[in-house]
């Protein structure tokens, strides 16, 4: 059953990202050759693992459309602002997007606006979906950052 679950949001995350709205993460690198779209899958499966090997009873649905729309600012932030503040400012960036093109739930909300706590400090995650979306982001980006590093 608990395997079923699982391959249940794996085939959430699937669909999601076929959507042609969401595809367009493809066009921008996150870190060294990650794009934005395979950064927000990682974060998304991150979730879901971190959910249940830790035993933290997040929505599975609220971490996976979370996450993937944690990031989903559509603009390389390498050359906007020379990405100096792209760290304070692409929350905000992503939640306008994400709500000008998705249905969003509150909770889907603060994973999006408060994933960069505590850099955003008035931001604060206030729900299990969004303290998990913010721990996985920062353990996926030091794995993408450390590994091109090699
Ligand atoms: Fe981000
Ligand atoms: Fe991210």
């Amino acid at each position: 059953m608990k395997e079923m679950k699982k391959s249940g949001y794996e085939t959430l995350i699937e669909t999601m990202v076929e959507d042609p709205r969401l595809k367009r993460m493809d066009q921008f690198i996150q870190h060294g050759n990650v794009t934005t779209l395979d950064h927000v899958k990682s974060v998304a499966r991150m979730s879901l693992a971190v959910n249940e090997r830790l035993g933290l009873n997040g929505d599975p649905r609220v971490l996976v459309r979370g996450g993937l729309l944690h990031d989903y600012y559509l603009y390389d932030w390498h050359h906007y602002d020379g990405g100096r503040f792209h760290g304070f400012t692409h929350p905000a960036a992503a939640l306008k997007q994400a709500e000008q093109d998705f249905d969003l739930s509150d909770r889907e909300k603060n994973v999006i606006r408060s994933h960069m706590w505590p850099l955003t400090l008035l931001h604060v995650p206030d729900c299990r979906e969004a303290w998990i979306v913010s721990l996985s982001d920062k353990l996926v980006s030091l794995h993408e950052t450390l590994r091109r590093r090699r």
